[in-house]
């Protein structure tokens, strides 16, 4: 487990200022011992409460010159200039107080710091990036794109291109996401009045448009990259995404632009690229990195072989409902968040991110093929609070995987059978070659 860095570590004079009020009343103090000794004594106990506030929030905070964590919204209002009609908005949708990564990685993006953020599935990482973004943007500006956000699936950009649409609600800024790659030219191009503020997209479309030529689209004005879902990025081909931000990357290619990743989940992969290629990195975490939320209630239910699936299906489901057609991939995400369609069936391409509202139950038809595909999964329930339920069928096939998801389980406390977690760990075969 990691622990919460001393924030104040870091050597005078070395990357930005601290934002504590108390510091700079510490520094620039002309009188006596006294009063600097009763300073000092109330930025340890400043200091404490800090301390204390991320403990019991399990923030874990590793970097030098860490700002501290927010307890309210209004604190942002006060603190940072967040617009009066955002947290208007904010409190039309319910939100009253901040989530413990929001807590953190607002003030640190507000601070312009370069952030890897690791939180569980459905702690509201999407506000946790989008209030910093719409702040530091403050209001429309006719210089093109100065934020974007990058997400892997187009249902996952739909949704956050909806999220920060109700956020900035009356305040007018234009949140783009890139539907049809052949109007885009005309939208984006070179000619265009560069009338918008925040791009949502694939890195694939974007990566589409930078490489017309002339390229269709200009970041140049960039300010702000948030890669959301960073580590599935990195695994879906995993030096091809490289290429794509490297190549992103170059085209931010203003004085200003700092970069921000969040995931559920984060593997030592992404963060030794984050930690050579970032800018005095912070890196932030609630909780135990990599675990699923403890809000879902797992089972693992042995099925015996494919044709032992349906069966327990059946005893879940009562008989009678239609699996919906891929296809029509935005239909049926419409007609289930609308309650249209009760019963979901997708594959793993709806894992990451998405947002249902009131899904009470995953289950896993086929097993996981990863610890970390799993944690995504069962995250499409228990969110933001509430309480959910996740059932995994397996198989005698499946086995050679159960011991990793087992731990996961038995990590956030639901009950396996010892055996599971006993189950010999596959061990890779490496065979070297060498040529005589
Ligand atoms: N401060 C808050 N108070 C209450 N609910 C919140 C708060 N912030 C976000 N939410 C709600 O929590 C839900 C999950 O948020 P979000 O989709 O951002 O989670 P996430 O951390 O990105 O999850 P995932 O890892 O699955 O992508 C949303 O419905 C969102 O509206
Ligand atoms: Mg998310």
């Amino acid at each position: 487990m990691e622990v919460a860095d001393e924030p104040n570590k870091a050597a005078d004079g070395e990357g930005i200022s601290w934002t504590s009020d108390l510091n700079k009343r510490i520094q620039n103090q002309p009188s006596g011992d006294k009063e600097k000794n009763s300073l000092k004594r109330l930025k340890h106990l400043h200091q404490e409460k800090v301390n204390r506030i991320r403990g019991q929030n399990r923030i874990n905070v590793h970097g030098c010159d860490v700002p501290d964590p927010v307890c309210t919204f209004e604190e942002l209002q006060s603190e940072y200039r967040l617009h009066s009609r955002i947290l208007q908005n904010l409190k039309d949708a319910g939100l009253d107080t901040p989530t413990p990564i929001q807590m953190q990685a607002i003030p640190l993006m507000m601070h312009g710091r370069e952030v890897l953020a690791c939180a569980p599935t459905g702690s509201g990482k999407t506000l946790a990036f989008c209030l910093p973004l719409l702040t530091h943007l403050q209001q429309p500006a006719n210089l093109g794109f100065r934020a974007v956000v990058i997400s892997p699936t187009r249902e996952l950009a739909s949704q956050t291109y909806r999220e920060l649409l109700r956020l900035s609600d009356g305040v007018g800024f234009r949140v783009h996401i890139i539907d049809k790659a052949s109007l885009a030219a005309k939208k984006y191009g070179p000619k265009s009045s560069k009338k918008y503020d925040i791009l949502v997209s694939t890195p694939n479309r974007l990566i589409y448009l930078l490489s017309q030529d002339p390229p269709v689209l200009d970041l140049s004005s960039v300010e702000w990259l948030v890669v959301d879902e960073s580590d599935k990025l990195f695994e879906a081909g995993k030096s091809g995404f490289r290429e794509q931000l490297a190549t992103i990357f170059l085209a931010c290619s203003g004085p200003k632009v700092r970069r921000a990743f969040f995931s559920a989940t984060c593997t030592p992969d992404v963060e030794q690229w984050c930690r050579l290629n970032l800018d005095n990195l912070v890196t932030v975490n609630i909780g135990h990195r990599n675990t699923a939320v403890e809000t879902v209630e797992q089972e693992l239910l042995f099925v015996g072989s494919e044709d032992g699936k349906l069966v327990a299906m059946r005893d879940i489901i009562k008989k009678g409902f239609l699996p919906p057609m891929l296809q029509q991939r935005d239909n049926v995400v419409n007609s289930f968040r609308s309650g249209h369609i009760w019963v979901l069936i997708c594959t793993a391409l709806l894992a990451r991110g998405i947002d249902f509202k009131g899904v009470n139950l995953v289950l896993n038809y086929d097993f996981p093929t990863s610890a970390v595909e799993y944690i995504h999964r069962i995250g499409r329930t228990g969110r933001a609070g509430h309480c959910g339920k996740a059932i995994t069928f397996f198989t005698e096939n499946d086995k050679p995987l159960l011991r990793s998801i087992a731990n996961v389980i038995k990590q956030a406390g639901c009950p396996v059978p010892d055996y599971m977690i006993g189950f010999k760990k596959i061990h890779r075969l490496i065979i070297i070659a060498v040529v005589a």
